[in-house]
């Protein structure tokens, strides 16, 4: 390791800074949905970075940014490094920022140096991460990996009924690069852990050796609206109710399937409400997780089993579609094993652990060498405006990202 190579701290703080005030949230949170007029802001800042460090620009037909640094020989396969600016509404500063920014101080920290790697290195910025306006999350990387069909992608609605494809376009981040697979050395994600673990046991740094399956669903619960006053309770159809029992039984379904199971309701809408109608029609969200294909599999069924008796009874037509699935992966041995030793000889304490959430590195594992670098957030807490990292944290991921990169980079064949 060239022990003497280091980041600079307080630069990538303040670009996390200055990144954040772009949607920048009252309670100190950060709301930048994709391919809303400030994830171009955000974007556009991204750019005018990587330009001033003599990045060259492409992006490709999902918006998918990649800026690119030579290296000694050209013909080896880029090291990328990336990973989100769009956010949750309720999202923070940290989660998708920091591993942008982090790779931007690693090629801004080699600059200063006139440092040269063997191979090229590249810094990604995936288009709809999160997938909260565009469903399903993970969609830039998912395209790019081969995995989402890229005209289905760009026909994603949003509930304006606005496509992922036309905002993108509005934007002006339709690019001309096709998005497809291509020879990539190794690529590295660096995130925010978004769970406790790390910060209980006192570590800087996870080494992600894998994530979790997943699948999302959409529910349509179709009853019938009626007054609220004259319909006896034996008569009615009420989809409300309907969601509420499903709701209900997601959430025992995560706690049936302990250790590891994971549910959620994130959202639940009622058609046409009004507080002397019974709702006719609701529509929700679940996302389920396990770190076993298998438990997932078992989870997906007791859902659906289940589904059918509310259906039967409350009288309901309850329609179930998935509309995401991810198998458990893992990250690759030799990326994990970069990633392990620098923490190692950098003398920052570590350990393994595996992703609770989706990244867009679990898609690019599928078609390149891939590992995440994950540093604790302040209480486990992600996906809300109080999200928090550490100065002492974000600097030792980065710290670590450099040295992975170079080592990476320095020795691909
Ligand atoms: C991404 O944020 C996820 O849902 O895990
Ligand atoms: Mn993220
Ligand atoms: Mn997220």
């Amino acid at each position: 390791m060239k022990s003497n190579i280091g980041i600079n701290k307080n630069r990538l703080i303040k670009s996390i800074e200055e990144m954040a005030q772009i949607g920048a949230t009252a309670k100190g949170g950060v709301n930048r949905q994709a391919l809303t007029d400030l994830d171009k802001v955000s974007r556009d800042l991204f750019i005018k970075w990587c330009k001033n460090e003599n990045l060259k620009i492409t992006i490709d037909k999902m918006g998918n940014i990649f800026a690119r640094r030579q290296g000694k020989n050209n013909n080896l396969p880029p090291i990328l490094s990336g990973s989100h600016l769009d956010t949750q509404p309720t999202g923070g500063k940290y989660d998708g920022a920091l591993g942008v920014l982090s790779a931007l101080e690693v090629i801004r920290s080699l600059n200063d140096i006139k440092y040269i790697t063997e191979a090229p290195l590249e810094i990604v910025v995936w288009t709809n991460e999160e997938g909260c306006r565009f469903p399903p999350a993970m969609t830039g990387s998912a395209v790019f990996s081969g995995q989402y069909n890229l005209n289905d992608a760009l026909l994603i609605e949003d509930l304006d009924g606005k496509t992922l494809g036309e905002e993108l376009s509005r934007i002006k981040y339709n690019g001309k690069t096709n998005c497809r697979p291509r020879k990539i050395g190794a690529f590295i994600e660096t995130h925010i852990e978004q769970g406790p673990i790390l910060e209980i046991a006192d570590k800087s740094i996870g080494v992600v050796v894998g994530s979790q399956a997943q699948k999302w669903y959409e529910v349509n619960i179709v009853g019938m609206e009626a007054h609220a006053g004259p319909t006896p309770m034996n008569k009615r159809k009420d989809a409300l109710v309907g969601a509420s029992n499903i709701v209900l039984l997601v959430n025992s379904i995560g706690n049936k399937f302990q250790p590891g199971g994971c549910s959620t309701c994130g959202v639940l809408n009622i058609k046409s409400p009004s507080r002397n109608v019974i709702p006719g029609e609701c529509f929700l969200t679940i996302d389920f997780r396990h770190p076993s294909d298998q438990r997932l599999k078992e989870m997906d069924k007791n859902l659906r089993l289940e589904i059918k008796k509310i259906a039967n009874n409350y009288n309901l037509k309850i329609s179930i579609k998935q509309i995401l699935e991810l198998k458990s992966k893992s990250f690759n041995k030799k990326v994990r094993k970069t990633i392990e030793k620098v923490s190692s000889n950098l003398e920052l304490p570590h350990q393994e652990i595996i992703s609770g959430a989706g990244h867009d590195a679990v898609n690019i594992n599928d078609i390149a060498p891939t590992g995440m670098i994950f540093i604790p957030c302040v209480d486990g807490i992600s996906h809300n405006e109080t999200e928090k990292a550490l100065k002492k944290d974000i600097s030792a991921g980065a710290q670590v990202l450099l040295h992975s990169m170079i080592e990476l980079a320095d020795n691909t064949k």
